[in-house]
């Protein structure tokens, strides 16, 4: 079954809680919060209050895509409210092996992305730390872009390196996914996948969650 992680981004926030609670009744394996702090990428999303407003309803497990600066800041914080897992990206952390580590005596899963430019071979040394990387497949910062065709031999790559250095990580992919690019990246070897734009503007948003985790 290939997980399923519907971003955030794209819903309704005029009826947040009538867009998770379709989430929670759909066949995603978590919900995908896209923090935005306008310094690490171009645009500003969302903060603590409406994670909050999100924990409230939300049966799922909370995926926290921190697209920020020093998120070692808010590890405390995210972990008090009950997000499972912390993803924070590779170029945003000096120290990430002190960042993880921080991550995991909170009790969360750590979680860490890479930029489309960034090379797997920056985790060699922390990927059997972790519980998941993920690969951008756009520049983050916005959702409805298009999908950018070299995130497939990444996910190989991966693959190899999570095998190879005894990793027990799944890999998430994030970015114009759909069920052709889904496709693709199912068979190149990604475990979870992360849709906005694709979920939320679809007809039956239900349907689309279904048919996505049917991938695999
Ligand atoms: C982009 C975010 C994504 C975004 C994906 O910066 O990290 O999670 O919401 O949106 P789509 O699926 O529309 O590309
Ligand atoms: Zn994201």
């Amino acid at each position: 079954m290939m997980q399923v992680a519907p971003s955030l981004l794209s819903a309704n926030f005029g009826q947040l809680d009538t867009e998770i609670e379709m989430l929670n009744r759909s066949a995603a394996s978590m919900i995908h919060l896209d923090v935005m702090d306008g310094r690490f990428v171009p645009n500003i999303s969302f903060g603590f209050p409406i994670i909050e407003a999100v924990v409230r309803v939300a049966t799922k497990p909370l995926d926290a895509h921190l697209m920020i600066v020093e998120p070692d800041l808010w590890i405390e914080r995210l972990a008090k409210l009950g997000v499972a897992i912390m993803n924070v990206h590779q170029e945003a952390c000096t120290h990430l092996h002190r960042t993880v580590q921080g991550i995991h005596a909170h009790g969360m899963k750590a979680a860490v992305t890479l930029n489309p430019a960034t090379p797997v071979c920056m985790l060699e040394d922390i990927a059997a730390d972790l519980d998941m990387v993920l690969l951008m497949s756009v520049n983050p910062g916005f959702g409805g872009q298009k999908f950018i065709p070299n995130t497939l031999q990444k996910v190989r790559r991966l693959r190899e390196l999570l095998d190879r250095t005894g990793s027990r990580a799944i890999i998430q992919i994030d970015g114009g996914v759909n069920l052709e690019t889904g496709k693709k990246l199912a068979e190149a070897g990604a475990d979870c996948l992360v849709a906005g734009s694709f979920v939320f503007e679809s007809p039956d948003p239900l349907q689309t969650i279904s048919e996505l985790s049917k991938l695999k």
